[in-house]
């Protein structure tokens, strides 16, 4: 009898109720008994408690579900649990009179249901600590005799009984990982999520970012009275020139929008100055020069965008100096802002403007590359990027082709 129930414990089922369920089945069908309920031993803050994991009655029909009970000696499962031993009772009305636990006559009185004789065995793990408790209920000789439980049977639990036991502990632990695990996957879901959030921010914050960038430069193109897109397409040459150059991605990216802002100061410039049909003043063109350091005051106090900051201040300098508002020469121009003095003087050579007519890209080259009466390119250009220009200058036309002016004022 023992082997067999060992061999019905190894067809283990996969949770710790459907396992217990089938122990507390098994010895009431060993015993004939016509109810029975199986505890398993839990721990509540600082207590251990007996929760009833299943209850069957073949007589009556079990509503309550679940239910725990102290472990301490005033009820017979509690008793089992504390103290270790089986108990027997042939008639729940004739208690040992030494016995320290009662029979709690509450359950029959709420059912109808009499019970008579009992017999409750503890559930050890292999350290031989208590883990459950299984209370067997009216025994029967054959169908409907309820007879007393027989003393052997409890010789024939012993030595399955830590077999049982160390099975209800293992699909425990299971469970209890598997809970874990679950916790575990929800709380990775969980991260996920947020980063996808601070990703969704980020990228918001990144198209705002973008969005202003855009809606200043144009405020500073319509302000400055060019209608078209000479901004963006300043971008472009300018991100182009810097993948000639072999810059980083960041970099390259950077100065395409920050490119476009390179006039931004002209906002602060006096409209009478800016739209003076004749010539200047000396105060006048200075005034007109400070767009460079109105755009730096604009720009400065934005950490991504300092480089159109620089790119504002300096991208009226020339490469031997001499340029405005600084006068500083080669390197100490930052490249950001060489790069952009090139690429804005390409593109104001192809545009229409009201003192000139666009030039074609050919003519346009050829002024970038040998000069005429008003530009040396020697002295106002890097060298460097005269290399990549001579070398890579289609693109340049391309580019200004693509994203020509759809309203061109053609004339004078
Ligand atoms: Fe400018
Ligand atoms: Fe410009």
């Amino acid at each position: 009898m023992a082997l067999e129930f060992i061999e019905f414990i190894e067809q283990r089922p996969h949770t710790v109720l459907a396992l217990m369920k089938r122990v507390l089945s098994r010895c009431r069908e060993l015993t004939q008994s016509q109810a029975g309920t199986i505890f398993i031993v839990r721990k509540v803050g600082r207590n251990r408690v007996l929760e009833a994991m299943s209850l069957q009655n073949d007589l009556i029909r079990i509503t309550q579900k679940s239910f725990s009970i102290p472990i301490n000696k005033q009820s017979i499962a509690g008793y089992v649990a504390e103290t270790g031993e089986v108990v027997f009772i042939d008639d729940t009305n004739q208690l040992p009179p030494d016995a320290p636990y009662t029979f709690n006559r509450k359950f029959d009185e709420d059912t109808g249901f009499n019970t008579r004789s009992i017999m409750a065995f503890p559930i050890r793990n292999f350290e031989g600590q208590v883990i459950g408790v299984v209370q067997l209920i009216n025994a029967q000789s054959e169908p409907g005799k309820v007879s007393t439980f027989e003393r052997e049977f409890a010789q024939v639990i012993q030595p399955v009984n830590n077999i049982v036991g160390r099975a209800i502990e293992r699909a425990d632990h299971t469970e209890k990982l598997q809970a874990k695990n679950a916790q575990l996957r929800r709380r990775n879901r969980e991260l996920r999520a947020e980063r996808e959030q601070v990703e969704l921010l980020r990228a918001e914050t990144e198209s705002a970012l973008m969005t202003t960038v855009d809606l200043l430069a144009k405020a500073a193109e319509l302000h400055d009275d060019v209608t078209g897109k000479h901004v963006n397409r300043v971008g472009q040459y300018s991100a182009t020139m810097a993948e000639f150059l072999g810059m980083s991605a960041d970099f390259i990216n950077e100065i395409r929008y920050c490119a476009t802002l390179h006039d931004v100061g002209k906002m602060s410039v006096d409209q009478a100055i800016l739209h003076k049909p004749g010539r200047l003043t000396d105060d006048e063109f200075k005034e007109m020069q400070n767009h460079t350091l109105y755009g730096f005051q604009i720009l400065q106090d934005v950490e991504r965008l300092k480089m159109a900051a620089d790119i504002a201040l300096s991208h009226h300098e020339k490469w031997v100096g001499g340029g405005y508002p600084n006068g500083i020469a080669g390197e100490n121009i930052p490249l950001s802002a060489r790069i952009v003095a090139f690429a804005d003087i390409y593109d104001a050579l192809r545009s229409v403007r009201p003192y000139k007519r666009g030039f074609t890209h050919e003519e346009s080259i050829d002024i970038m590359l040998n000069g005429d009466d008003r530009l040396d390119p020697s002295k106002h250009f890097d060298p460097q990027l005269l290399d990549v220009f001579r070398n890579h200058n289609g693109i340049f036309g391309k580019i200004y082709e693509s994203l020509a002016d759809e309203n061109v004022f053609q004339g004078n």
